[in-house]
């Protein structure tokens, strides 16, 4: 994602999370952190024929690596597509070093939960009222990827 994409993901950001969509700023922000050898960011988009249907991000900090958003298109939903931005992803927290991934997610979207098992990510805990308004509660799920490294480790 670049600065130029914003104008698109923010239509899509808009109709996908109606109550609590990033602003400008948060994307302006974000990307600033996602170029040159500091980089602790990566953020995607999926390009269709014409124009972008999907976009993701991830922030690392230590060995630790955060899903900060996944979304893809109406249109585009059930696709397979957000299991490929979600690769791309775990692609990133390997470059980055980071031995566990960690998510938090409306309880109530099972579409994404599903996704996030389906990628090894289980669920370790509730951050109460963590959507505003209408205070929904958050899952928090975490990959940790220890064990592949260990198992590469030792040959
Ligand atoms: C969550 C999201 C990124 C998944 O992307 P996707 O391209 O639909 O993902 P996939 O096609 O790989 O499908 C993921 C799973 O959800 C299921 N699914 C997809 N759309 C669904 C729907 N509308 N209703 C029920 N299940 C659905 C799929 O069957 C699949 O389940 P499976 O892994 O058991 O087969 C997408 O639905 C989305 O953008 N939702 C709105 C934004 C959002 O909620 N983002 C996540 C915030 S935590």
């Amino acid at each position: 994602m670049r600065w130029w994409d914003i104008d698109r993901v923010l239509e899509l950001e808009k109709d996908l999370f109606p109550e609590d969509a990033w602003s400008r700023g948060m994307f302006w922000s974000e990307l600033a952190h996602a170029r040159g050898p500091e980089a602790t960011r990566r953020y995607l988009v999926a390009e269709g024929e014409e124009r972008i249907v999907g976009y993701a991000g991830l922030a690392s900090s230590g060995d630790q690596a955060d899903v900060q958003t996944i979304a893809v298109a109406r249109g585009h939903q059930g696709t397979g597509l957000g299991g490929r931005l979600l690769t791309e992803l775990l692609r990133a927290a390997t470059a980055f070093e980071c031995h566990e991934v960690l998510l938090e997610c409306r309880v109530d979207n099972i579409p994404a939960q599903k996704l996030y098992e389906r990628y090894g990510f289980e669920p370790i805990g509730f951050r109460r009222g963590y959507y505003q308004p209408g205070n929904v509660d958050a899952l928090v799920m975490r990959l940790t990827t220890d064990q592949a490294t260990e198992e590469k480790n030792h040959g």
